[in-house]
C-alpha cells in the first residue's frame, strides 16, 4: 500500500513578518483580548502542572473581560502587550496578542507589602513567540532582545514611573523557567505563600528587586 507523504509547507517568506513582536501599553479597549490571551497562555504553561479542572476553573474566574477591565481602569495597573505583525497581504489588519506583562497593586496577603511596592502580577509568552525578533518604532528588529527581557524591560520602566521602588512576584516554585529568567533579572528570594488554583492548594515563591 502507497505511504502518503505529508510534505511540509515550504518556507513562506511573505509570512515571516508574522513572526516578530512589537511592543504597546494595554488600553481598556483590550480587556476582551487580553481575557483569551490570559486564559491561553496560562493553559499552556500550566495544563502539565495541575489537574484540568482546577486548570480551567482558575482561568474562566480570573481571565475574564471584567477583570482585565477592572485592571486596566485602575491607575496603578499597567500593562504591555507583545503583538505580532500584521497578517500576510493584510498590512492594514492588526496583528495579535501573543504574550503581556501585568503590573498592579500588590495582592500577596501572607507577604510584608510597602507602600512603595508594585507586583508584577503575569509575565507570558505563547511558547512560539520566545525566540522572535522584537522590532523597534520603526520596525527594525532590536539586536539581541529578546520578547520576554523585552516585556520585563517594560514592566520595570512603568513601575518606575509610577514611583515603585520594589518589584514583587509570587512563582509556583515548580516554575524552573520563570524562575531562573527572574534570577538572571535581578530578583531574589523573599518569602513563600500559598496559592489557591482551583481546589489546588500551591506553594509559591514570592521574589522581590529593588527599582
Ligand atoms: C516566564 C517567561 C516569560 C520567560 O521567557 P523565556 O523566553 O522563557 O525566558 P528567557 O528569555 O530567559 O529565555 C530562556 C531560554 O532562552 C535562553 N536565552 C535567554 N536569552 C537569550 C539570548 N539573548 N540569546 C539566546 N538565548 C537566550 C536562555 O538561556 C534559556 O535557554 P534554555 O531554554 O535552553 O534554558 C516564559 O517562559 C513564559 O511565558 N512562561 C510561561 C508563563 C509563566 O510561567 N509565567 C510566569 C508565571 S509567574
Amino acid at each position: 500500500m502507497p505511504i502518503d507523504v505529508i510534505k511540509s509547507p515550504a518556507p513562506n517568506p511573505a509570512s515571516d513578518h508574522l513572526e516578530t513582536v512589537t511592543l504597546r501599553h494595554a488600553t481598556l479597549a483590550d480587556a476582551p483580548a487580553l481575557a483569551l490571551t490570559g486564559a491561553a497562555t496560562f493553559l499552556e504553561a500550566f495544563t502539565w502542572m495541575l489537574p484540568g479542572p482546577d486548570i480551567l476553573a482558575h482561568a474562566l474566574k480570573n481571565h475574564t473581560a471584567d477583570a482585565y477591565d477592572r485592571y486596566l481602569a485602575d491607575p496603578r495597573t499597567r500593562a504591555t502587550l507583545a503583538v505580532t505583525g500584521s497578517p500576510a497581504g493584510l498590512p492594514n489588519e492588526p496583528g495579535s496578542i501573543v504574550g503581556y506583562v501585568l503590573l498592579c497593586t500588590p495582592d500577596l496577603p501572607s507577604f510584608d507589602v510597602l507602600s512603595t511596592d508594585i507586583e508584577l502580577k503575569r509575565i507570558y509568552l505563547f511558547s512560539r513567540f520566545r525566540a522572535v525578533p522584537v522590532l523597534d518604532r520603526s520596525g527594525q528588529p532590536i539586536p539581541n532582545l529578546r520578547p520576554a527581557q523585552a516585556l520585563m524591560d517594560a514592566a520595570v520602566s512603568d513601575a518606575r514611573t509610577l514611583g515603585a521602588r520594589r518589584l514583587l512576584l509570587g512563582t509556583h516554585a515548580g516554575n524552573l523557567r520563570a524562575i531562573a529568567f527572574y534570577h538572571r533579572n535581578g530578583f531574589i528570594e523573599a518569602g513563600t505563600r500559598t496559592f489557591q488554583v482551583g481546589n489546588q492548594l500551591c506553594r509559591d515563591l514570592i521574589f522581590a528587586r529593588a527599582l
